[in-house]
């Protein structure tokens, strides 16, 4: 029986792949739980040792009944801490306490209707029916002992069930997702009346425990943080900024490869508004020249992320010798510590290791790995939606917060061909309209990213009495939750209207638009 103490330790998700547990993770963090990702590799003696208050066995793409099915230490449900199974998970508790998991040959996908059979503490909230989103194929057949069926749907004799002696409950539909009606008042009871859990985990608390743990980690040592005008170093940098104020030296290279604005926006916001002392290195002519007459686009990627990490080491070494603002390590190389605006995604990918890699993707105003720093990464913990409230609440502008991401190396990466000075400056023109026009129609936030596109082509055209010969501009639009997958949004004829007179009236060079219908696969995000 579960007691009732308030457990410390977050809730564990058990990820039984496809990043079902993300998800399930965000929404207990959006009832202000703190909860983070396990494999469920993992023993039941190291989910024990988290101390956690309640543990979620997440969906999964695969069939109890296949061989071999990704399985949990059965010890976990000896562990007197409450368990809620999602969909696979139900089904594997359910097989594993002894239940019967069937192909009965009729699955249920989508939408639902459910109908709730006995009282259960996780339904308290809920109508006697409701509609509920449904993903499988296999059904629970036999509930184990001790377990009652507690709901039902037309393809699910089984639809949740629950041994309210042990605290361990089952639902077969996925009450994570926005299209189950009361999805959030069940996990809520659960996370509330079964786990006992307090609803603290907060913005303010987590400003508060990441400014307490930099604080511990750096104590008086000085701190280097590269700007990229994303988002996460944004966020990163005044979170520790906000921890240990003028220890923090701040590093923006400008490559000439930034979005209208970006540059200033950076100096007003950190110069400026947060006082951070900020060293804007203004490195256009050096990247343009290391760039000149490369056409290759793992060699331009290549190329910029090397000499950015040269111009950073000159500017570490520059802070040592210079100004004071870095330590000498071991071998006189500037030594202390480094922000990286790593985000939990990431930190629970790089576990998995399984993405393969398309591009080389490094992040300019990322880590040059030679250098003798050690790493501190205020966000390692959070979530992308966490990042830009954290980062709302820390002050910072709206524009920064709510930016879409942009790849490391830049315009460069939409630029085909050779990427010069002048071609840089006819792209930057076009996407500040792209942009402009879709924040105007209200869509910046609903997609993913919008953004032109310079191709190495010209065309011919005729503008007022004369024949053109000119670039096309294409402009490319996407959805997407991850950028893992991603669909080509369907702007508006309106929007699509003005961006094509707008762009061939206002920015000389190009004389035709073009709209790219391409989803991800096969195409990628970006053209390079
Ligand atoms: P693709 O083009 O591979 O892009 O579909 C997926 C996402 O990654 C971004 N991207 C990058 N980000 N460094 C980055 O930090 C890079 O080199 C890079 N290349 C692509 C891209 O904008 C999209 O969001």
């Amino acid at each position: 029986m579960p007691t009732d103490d308030p457990r410390e330790g977050p809730v564990l998700v058990v990820d039984f792949g496809a990043q079902y547990a993300q998800l399930i993770a965000r929404r207990v963090r959006e009832a202000h739980v703190y909860s983070e990702i396990v494999p469920h590799t993992a023993s039941a003696a190291d989910l024990a040792a988290r101390r956690p208050a309640g543990i979620i066995l997440s969906g999964g793409p695969k069939s109890v009944n296949e061989t071999p099915a990704p399985s949990i230490d059965p010890a976990v449900y000896d562990l007197g801490v409450p368990i809620l199974g999602i969909c696979y998970g139900a089904q594997l508790l359910t097989q594993q306490l002894g239940g019967v998991v069937d192909r009965t040959g009729r699955g249920e996908y989508g939408r639902t209707p459910l109908t709730v059979t006995a009282s259960s503490p996780i339904f308290s909230d809920w109508p006697e029916t409701a509609e509920v989103w449904m993903s499988h194929g296999d059904a629970i057949t036999e509930v184990p002992s001790g377990f009652v069926a507690t709901a039902t749907s037309p393809d699910a004799p089984v639809a949740a069930l629950h041994d309210p002696d042990r605290g361990i409950f089952g639902v077969q539909f996925h009450p994570e997702v926005v299209h189950t009606e009361h999805g959030r008042d069940l996990l809520e009871r659960f996370l509330y009346d079964i786990c006992h859990c307090p609803p603290s985990w907060t913005h303010t608390s987590i400003i508060e425990s990441q400014v307490a743990a930099v604080r511990a980690q750096v104590g008086s040592s000085p701190v280097l943080c590269a700007l990229s005008g994303g988002v996460d170093s944004a966020v990163a940098a005044a979170l520790v900024h906000k921890a240990i104020g003028e220890q923090l030296t701040c590093v923006y290279v400008d490559t000439g490869l930034m979005r209208a604005n970006e540059s200033e926006q950076v100096e007003e916001t950190f110069r400026r508004q947060f006082h951070i002392d900020l060293v804007h290195v203004k490195a256009a002519d050096r990247f343009f020249e290391a760039l000149a007459g490369v056409t290759d686009p793992e060699t331009k990627r290549k190329i910029i992320g090397e000499l950015f990490i040269r111009i950073f080491e000159e500017v570490a070494r520059d802070l040592v010798v210079e100004k004071g603002r870095l330590e000498e390590g071991p071998d006189d190389e500037p030594a202390g510590y480094l922000v990286q605006g790593t985000l939990y995604p990431d930190v629970i990918e790089s576990g998995s290791g399984t993405a393969a890699t398309i591009k080389s993707h490094h992040n300019v105003g990322g880590l040059p790995d030679d250098l003798a720093f050690d790493l501190v990464e205020p966000l390692r913990l959070l979530f992308k939606d966490e990042v830009r409230a954290v980062g709302e609440e820390l002050g910072l502008p709206h524009d920064i917060v709510w930016r879409q991401p942009f790849p490391g190396p830049g315009l460069a990466v939409r630029i085909v061909g050779e990427v010069t000075p002048e071609r840089a400056s006819i792209l930057r023109a076009a996407d500040a309209i792209v942009v402009e026009e879709v924040r105007k129609a209200g869509l910046y936030r609903d997609l993913w990213q919008s953004f032109a596109v310079l191709p190495a082509v010209r065309t011919v055209g005729v503008m007022g009495d004369g024949r053109t010969y000119a670039y096309p501009v294409v402009i490319r639009a996407v959805t997407s939750d991850d950028a893992m997958t991603a669909d080509w949004a369907r702007l508006p004829y309106d929007l699509l209207e003005r961006l094509s007179s707008r762009i061939i009236n206002e920015v000389e060079g190009v004389n035709r638009v073009a709209l790219d219908i391409t989803s991800k696969p096969p195409g990628t995000i970006e053209w390079e």
